[in-house]
C-alpha cells in the first residue's frame, strides 16, 4: 500500500495579495503524474473536462485524447477551440460520466480528472481499462473549507479514496492530501478574504457563512482554502 503524501502550506492572510491557491489551478503534481504515462502512445479520457482546461493542457502531448462533460455548453465551447486549433486528435462528448459506458467511445489507456471523480466514476474507469493502465485525478479533499462546518459532498478523505480505489480494482502508486491554510489576524480579515474571493455571496446562500460565523465567534482564524487530493493508481 502506498504511503499517503502530506503537502501543507500556511501563511498570512495580506489584503489582495496574489494566492497561488485558486480553486482551479491545475498542479504540477498532477500534470507530472499524468506525463510520466508516455502520453503519445496512450489514449486519455479526461473525465468532467469542462471547457478543457486540463485537456488542452495535454493535448500536445497526447495521440488521442477525448474529453466528456455533462454540459453541453462546456462541450460546445471546447469543441469550437479544438477546431479552432487545428487538433484533430481532440474529441469532446457530451454525456453524463456517471452513466456512460467508457468503451463505447473507443479503446481508452489513461483516464484523468480533474476536479470531477465519484466512485462510480471510478468504477467506470476500471472498467475500461486493462491491467496496468493508470487512472490519475486531483479533486476535492474534505478539509477544504472545513472551518465553514460543512465539506462538500464530492469531496473525499483518505479512506474514502481507499476504498474507492480498491473496489473499482485499482492498486494506489501516489497519494497526496495538499492543504493550503490562511491564517488571519482579527475576525474582519477573515471576512475580507471572503469578499476578495468572491465567496461572500455564495457562502451566504448555504450553511457555510453561518458555520463560519460562528467560528470566527469562537476565535477561530484560520481558514483552509484549498485541499486536494490527488491520486494515481492501476488498474489490477
Ligand atoms: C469543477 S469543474 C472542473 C472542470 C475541468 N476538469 C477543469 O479542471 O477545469 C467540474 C466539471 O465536472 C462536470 N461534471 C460533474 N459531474 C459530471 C458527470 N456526472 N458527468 C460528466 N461531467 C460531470 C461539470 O459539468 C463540470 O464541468
Amino acid at each position: 500500500m502506498s504511503e499517503w503524501k502530506e503537502r501543507r502550506i500556511a501563511g498570512p492572510y495580506r489584503p489582495g495579495e496574489e494566492r497561488e491557491t485558486r480553486h482551479s489551478l491545475l498542479s504540477d503534481t498532477l500534470l507530472r503524474l499524468i506525463r510520466e504515462e508516455s502520453l503519445p502512445e496512450r489514449t486519455v479520457l479526461d473525465v468532467g473536462c469542462g471547457n478543457g482546461r486540463l485537456t488542452f493542457a495535454l493535448a500536445g502531448e497526447a495521440g488521442r485524447i477525448i474529453g466528456i462533460d455533462r454540459s453541453d455548453q462546456a462541450i460546445a465551447q471546447a469543441s469550437r477551440r479544438a477546431r479552432a486549433d487545428g487538433l484533430d486528435h481532440v474529441t469532446f462528448v457530451c454525456g453524463d460520466a456517471e452513466r456512460i459506458d467508457y468503451g463505447g467511445l473507443g479503446p481508452i489507456d489513461l483516464v484523468v480528472a480533474h476536479l470531477c471523480m465519484s466512485d462510480e466514476i471510478l468504477r467506470r474507469a476500471g472498467g475500461v481499462l486493462a491491467p496496468g493502465c493508470a487512472v490519475v485525478f486531483s479533486t476535492l479533499h474534505k478539509d477544504q473549507w472545513q472551518e465553514s462546518g460543512r465539506s462538500s459532498r464530492f469531496a473525499y478523505g483518505e479512506p474514502d479514496v481507499e476504498t474507492a480505489l480498491a473496489a473499482a480494482g485499482f492498486v494506489p502508486v501516489y497519494l497526496e492530501v495538499e492543504r493550503h491554510l490562511l491564517s488571519f489576524s482579527a475576525a474582519t480579515d477573515a471576512l475580507a478574504y471572503l469578499e476578495e474571493s468572491g465567496l461572500t455571496s455564495k457562502w451566504k446562500a448555504e450553511s457555510r457563512w453561518d458555520g463560519f460565523l460562528g467560528y470566527l465567534e469562537r476565535g477561530g482564524r484560520e481558514l483552509t482554502i484549498r485541499a486536494r487530493v490527488t491520486v494515481k493508481a492501476r488498474r489490477r
